[in-house]
């Protein structure tokens, strides 16, 4: 098939755009920067250059590839100061609004069959036990300093899902880590974070976290390229734990200090309801809708024991 990636050149499109190639697929990588094209030629895609947030762009360059499917990765996720939440988010959530709206009328002017488009375990509902299945409500009351960004992932899902003319495929992704990502072993920014004890642990660090390896994030966007049906799939790993478990043995396997513990009040004055909410509601996520219909399996089952090992 001839694949459009778009956010070729981030942690997850770095990761795609090979196995895509491997898999016999013709790919085009778009990216608005125009250094990135030999990037890209080495992960063996035709590159394209283009902003997403320019409908004309987008149309010209979707238009040229006729793609049979369209990959939708597109985020710009700096620093995140969560007081700020919606601030730290605000580039993303144009790229989950008016980049979603104009990826899908370039690939509807172009009759794609399918596209697929990334969101996020961590938006369900706050409520109940057990994991989320991709039945499960998302969260209706965000913090206000994540409304902004709550609603532009809704956005993604609703505008993908009701594009009846092509098969609308949402991904939610767990927490990445491993190569290119903020939890990449080797100098990542949460990594480097939980080194020098700066994550603490809020409350009872109850909020139980789903985490996905990129490249297993990866595996699972090919298998949902190649043959996934309309809808939601949670793509996670097999391993969700709370905040109180993970946080304390990553830090250990690091060689760091134990994390400090914060009560949820100072916690909320130096992070905002949205750290509190983030380190202590959060509810873990399942992945058997994307084992059973995707065929697919984490090669790294446990993000825990991957940095243990
Ligand atoms: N589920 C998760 O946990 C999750 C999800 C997403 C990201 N993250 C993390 O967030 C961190 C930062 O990632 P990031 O957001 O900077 O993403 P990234 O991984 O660098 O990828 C962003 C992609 O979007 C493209 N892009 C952004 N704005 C664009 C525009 N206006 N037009 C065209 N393309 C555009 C970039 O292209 P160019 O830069 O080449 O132009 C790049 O290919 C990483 O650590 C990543 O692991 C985590």
């Amino acid at each position: 098939m001839r694949v459009f990636v778009a956010g070729a050149t981030g942690a997850i499109g770095t990761q795609l755009v090979p196995r895509l190639v491997a898999a016999g697929h013709e790919v085009h990588g778009m990216t608005r920067t125009g250094s990135k094209q030999a990037m890209l030629r080495e992960l063996g895609a035709t590159p394209v250059v283009a902003d997403a947030l320019d409908p004309d762009q987008v149309a010209e360059a979707v238009g040229r590839a006729q793609p049979d499917v369209i990959v939708h990765q597109l985020t710009s996720i700096g620093a995140i100061d969560p007081r700020r939440f919606d601030k730290s988010f605000a580039l993303t959530n144009r790229l989950r609004i008016e980049g979603t709206d104009h990826l899908l009328s370039a690939g509807q002017a172009s009759g794609v069959k399918r596209f697929v488009a990334q969101s996020y375990w961590g938006a369900y509902a706050r409520t109940g036990s057990g994991l989320k299945t991709e039945e499960d409500q998302l969260d209706p009351t965000p913090p206000r300093e994540m409304r902004e960004s709550w609603a532009a992932i809704r956005h993604v899902e609703e505008a993908v899902l009701g594009a009846r003319w092509t098969e609308g495929i949402v991904l939610r992704y767990g927490g990445f880590y491993g190569p290119g990502t903020s939890m990449a072993p080797d100098g990542g920014e949460q990594i480097e974070a939980i080194r020098k004890r700066k994550v603490p642990i809020v409350g009872d660090g109850g909020a139980v976290w789903s985490f996905i390896h990129v490249a297993d994030a990866a595996d699972a966007t090919v298998a949902a390229v190649e043959h996934a049906g309309r809808g939601i799939y949670n793509i996670v790993d097999d391993d969700p734990a709370p905040v109180a478990e993970w946080l304390p043995a990553l830090a250990h396997d690091l060689g760091a200090k134990k994390p400090f513990h914060v009560p949820r009040f100072l916690a909320r004055m130096l992070a905002g309801e949205a750290g509190v909410v983030m380190m202590t509601e959060l509810r873990g996520v399942s992945n058997a809708k994307a084992k059973r219909e995707l065929g697919w399996r984490p090669a790294h089952p446990s993000m825990r024991k991957e940095f243990a090992a």
